[in-house]
């Protein structure tokens, strides 16, 4: 590594890398020093803004794994990771443990469901990083051997991270209600949909704890959205970019409540990857986009709804007691069959947490060399 070559120019220099040259910027540099992170708080104690100049490099050397920076203006020297430069020169950015490409699944995905008992997850960490895990890279997994208890949801939950109220409080009861304010809470089939888009920032991860099912019918489904999503991209890439592109406005109104948002029907992060959907015929308000775009936008919108109804993507399966099914509520897009309501008692319990909750859950256990076990490992396994 001492090998290694610096070129100085007026606002950042080339670093030669083991693994190539490559451009960074003097601001971002200084920005990176260890020195900027306090080593108590772990939170940035330099501010760039308090620099009279722009910093300038006058030398660089390296030293136990660190690129050493002296500056034109400043007496202290810049110490910069190595191994940073080189996954920013890579990747764009540092390293992520929970940057996990997504596995995407079809209907016949069931058998490979990562399945974790309650007393794993919530006693062990090995336990709680399997679940962790299958959530970022499957967007769904099963807890089993759930204690039948009122505290039981919540224990569960707070091993992953802190449950979020939404519109219906902190957690929800799906089953007949005599007054119904969603169509959840009806023994009618359910449309497939993602939970509550109509609130500023819709649910993230949702548990589905099953407390009782002995009904004829009312199979839960489920389906990978971005699998779908990225189908769809294959197939007509125009009516992705539509579906990616525009927000369009959902609701969620009651006698106490109006929440309204506008959601992206393809939600993509940064690097324009699939990260969710947002799909809800039941919380969808009027279409508000211009007029003329909806000449485009509608036929995508519906041809991407059509598609996901193709038998290819469902996966369906029966909720059974003492089980909780664990989803990514940006994602995996759900429903359920109608079922009989007096051929027995169907109650589900449910509450979520949010997605950042759950990488930060799981960064933190992949820290202490708990990653769980990938998709890949599972199928392997079990073949
Ligand atoms: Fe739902």
């Amino acid at each position: 590594m001492s090998d290694m070559t610096f070129e100085f120019r007026n606002e950042g220099m080339v670093v030669g890398l083991p693994g190539g040259r490559a451009y960074f910027n003097y601001y971002w540099l200084r920005d990176a020093c260890v020195s900027c992170i306090d080593p108590q708080t772990r939170e940035r104690v330099f501010d760039a803004s308090e620099l009279a100049s722009p910093p300038r490099a006058t030398s660089a050397h390296v030293d136990g794994g660190m690129l050493v920076i002296g500056w034109q203006d400043e007496a202290q020297a810049s110490h910069v990771p190595i191994a940073l430069l080189e996954e920013v020169a890579t990747n764009g950015r540092a390293d992520d443990p929970a940057e996990i490409a997504r596995a995407l699944w079809y209907h016949d995905h069931q058998p490979d469901i990562a399945r974790v008992s309650q007393q794993a997850v919530t006693g062990t960490k090995d336990g709680r990083a399997r679940l962790a895990r299958a959530l970022i890279e499957d967007g769904i997994a099963i807890v089993t051997d759930m204690e039948h208890s009122h505290e039981s949801l919540p224990r569960l939950v707070e091993a992953i991270g802190p449950i979020t109220p939404s519109a219906e409080g902190l957690f929800f009861d799906v089953r007949v209600e005599i007054e119904p304010t969603n169509l959840a809470f009806t023994a009618g089939p359910l449309e497939m949909h993602t939970d509550l888009p109509g609130e500023e920032t819709a649910p993230g991860v949702q548990f589905l704890h099953c407390l009782e099912n002995t009904v004829e019918g009312g199979l839960s489904l489920f389906l990978d959205g971005a699998a779908v999503a990225e189908a769809l991209r294959a197939a007509d890439p125009e009516a992705f970019n539509l579906l990616s592109s525009h927000y369009i406005p959902f609701f969620y109104r009651h006698d106490n409540w109006d929440y309204r948002a506008h959601q992206r029907v393809i939600e993509t992060d940064l690097d324009g990857n699939v990260t969710g959907v947002t799909i809800s015929q039941h919380l969808q308000d009027n279409m508000d986009l211009p007029q003329d775009l909806l000449d485009r936008y509608y036929p995508a919108f519906l041809k991407f709804i059509r598609m996901m109804q193709e038998d290819r993507f469902l996966m369906r399966f029966r909720s059974e007691a003492g089980n909780c099914v664990v989803f990514d509520n940006h994602r995996i897009v759900h429903g359920r069959e109608g079922y009989v309501a007096e051929s027995g008692r169907r109650h589900l319990r449910g509450c979520y947490t949010d997605r950042g909750a759950l990488r930060s859950t799981y960064r933190v256990l992949a820290r202490q060399g708990y990653t769980g076990e990938s998709a890949v490992g599972r199928a392997r396994a079990r073949a």
